[in-house]
């Protein structure tokens, strides 16, 4: 955990941070864990209060003692510092479809304002699912409570978290529903792939060095190949995922911010909309998928049953709350080109999969073969290709391979790694995903979150697959079969060439 020395000189402003879904999974397993971590470090404003809100209503004391239960199933209560953090801890009933309760709430607000001096901000964090955003955001704003800067009231923010939509359209309703009572620079687009270090060292590689730009294109690089697998089944959520699939799961968001740090044009500053223009162009300007050659460019599977190590494991369509029969897609390989004149003809492989043998998550770049052989008299072996991997998980770590001499008086040849271990620099703690982004989300930068042209233009990328991958004739046939725990699927090693 890092300390507030570290963060910086970040002006916090006092705020209230209201959690419509208090009671929920994610409010209680990491919203308010992060939050008292960051209490704990002094990391918060003051002053600084949380407003849980649920259907249900609830005495304050007895909110105050579920947050307390979830902080030690966490590990993570200090029973020194919880009798301060719990006197920030409010409750407010709140109807997620009436405009009359949104009111209430309001009220509910000015007065602790006024009592408390937060000064009118606020951050409305929906820990809600997501069917609920459209009409909490519209009985928020019906109450005034997107209004900022107005008498009375300081600036408001509304974090929300994936899916941001099922494919294009309903993406498009939801942002106007979002965008009817917050505007865009209120509202903050979770994707914790870029709350990760090493996420954002991509950009610090990329342009903070000189040596790197120059190869970073298509005369150098050969492949790309974008990783995200996990050895980890749906687990509790089924329900969702099971309508979903790996495709709206992880190539919607992950997928597409580690294709767009990876080979976006160098923004003029480092700042969110800079950063976030570049972004765009590269969804712009991938090469729309020809739907009707789909098994050239894309591996669908699912899991069956399998083993990790002795424990056998269920198959997906045995998981609770699959539909039997599912043909839900729980891994995907898909092969995509960006038409520009840095990416041209270079193949960018998205992989990602669940209970697959390992977790492991990487960008691996390969470059080209030495255009001219002029060891061939002296041996006969090929020679590998530099390659550079970005490791997130589980090393965090850079590292080159490259060629070498073996010692000898024979001329042979040796691959030889550089190796930088992200942290091995540096003893000072991390930040965790969601401290990261709550702080950012009270400091108001929106580097790390989403930008709804970028949602829309990864949408219109990726809807016209899954409609063809959804309801073309041999469906079933393109799904294929991977036991549970086990290695790359052999239809992947074929599309990589490997
Ligand atoms: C989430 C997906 O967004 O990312 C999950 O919904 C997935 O299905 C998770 O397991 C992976 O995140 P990480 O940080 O563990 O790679």
């Amino acid at each position: 955990m890092e300390s507030i020395e570290c963060l910086g000189n970040i002006p916090l402003e006092p705020c209230v941070f209201v959690i419509p879904g208090a009671t929920g999974d994610l409010a209680n397993r990491k919203l308010l864990p992060a939050l008292f971590n960051l209490f704990k470090n002094k990391a918060l404003p003051e002053p600084f209060l949380i407003i849980g809100c649920g259907r249900t209503r609830i005495p304050r004391k007895a909110f105050q003692e579920r947050t307390r239960a979830s902080l030690e199933r966490a590990g993570i209560l200090d029973p020194g510092k919880w009798g301060v953090f719990s006197n920030s801890l409010f409750y407010k009933q709140l109807s997620y479809h009436d405009a009359q309760s949104g009111k209430a709430l309001a009220r509910y607000l000015k007065s602790l304002d006024r009592k408390e001096k937060t000064r009118g901000n606020r951050i409305f964090y929906l820990a809600l699912p997501p069917a609920l955003y459209g009409p909490v955001a519209g009985i928020l704003g019906k109450a005034g409570l997107g209004l900022e800067k107005k008498e009375g009231w300081g600036w408001s923010r509304l974090v929300v978290e994936k899916p941001f939509g099922y494919d294009l359209e309903s993406a498009l309703r939801l942002d106007r529903e979002i965008r009817g009572h917050f505007e865009e620079h209120q509202v903050f687009r979770i994707d914790h792939y870029l709350a990760k270090e090493t996420v954002q060292n991509i950009l610090t590689f990329r342009f903070a060095n000189a040596v790197f730009e120059p190869i970073w294109n298509r005369r150098y690089i050969d492949s790309i190949h974008i990783m995200a697998v996990e050895r980890l089944g749906v687990e509790h959520r089924a329900g969702y995922y099971d309508q979903a699939g790996v495709i709206r799961d992880m190539f919607q968001n992950h997928m597409m911010q580690l294709l767009a740090m990876v080979t976006m044009e160098p923004p003029p500053q480092f700042e969110s909309d800079a950063v976030r223009d570049e972004k765009i162009k590269v969804f712009r300007s991938l090469r729309p998928f020809p739907v009707d050659a789909l098994k050239a460019l894309l591996v669908l599977g699912q899991y069956t049953r399998g083993f990790s190590g002795q424990t056998p494991l269920p198959a997906y369509r045995e998981e609770p709350g699959v539909r039997p029969g599912s043909l839900t897609p729980t891994y995907a390989l898909m092969k995509v080109f960006i038409d520009n004149w840095r990416w041209q003809g270079v193949p960018i492989f998205l992989e990602s999969g669940k209970r697959l043998k390992k977790k492991r998550t990487e960008i691996l770049i390969t470059f080209k073969d030495v255009p001219h052989l002029m060891f061939q008299k002296t041996f006969d072996e090929a020679i590998s290709p530099n390659r550079l991997v970005l490791g997130i998980y589980p090393e965090e770590h850079i590292q080159l391979t490259f060629q070498t001499k073996s010692p000898g008086v024979k001329m042979c040849l040796k691959s030889a790694v550089l190796d930088f271990k992200y942290h091995q620099e540096s003893a000072a703690p991390v930040l965790e995903a969601y401290e990261k982004v709550l702080i950012d989300c009270m400091t108001g930068d929106q580097m790390l979150f989403w930008r709804q042209d970028g949602v829309k233009a990864c949408w219109s990328f990726l809807t016209p697959i899954l409609n063809a991958c959804e309801t073309c004739a041999f469906r079933e046939a393109m799904l294929h079969l991977y036991p549970a725990g086990g290695p790359r699927l052999h239809a992947a090693r074929i599309l990589l060439g490997s």
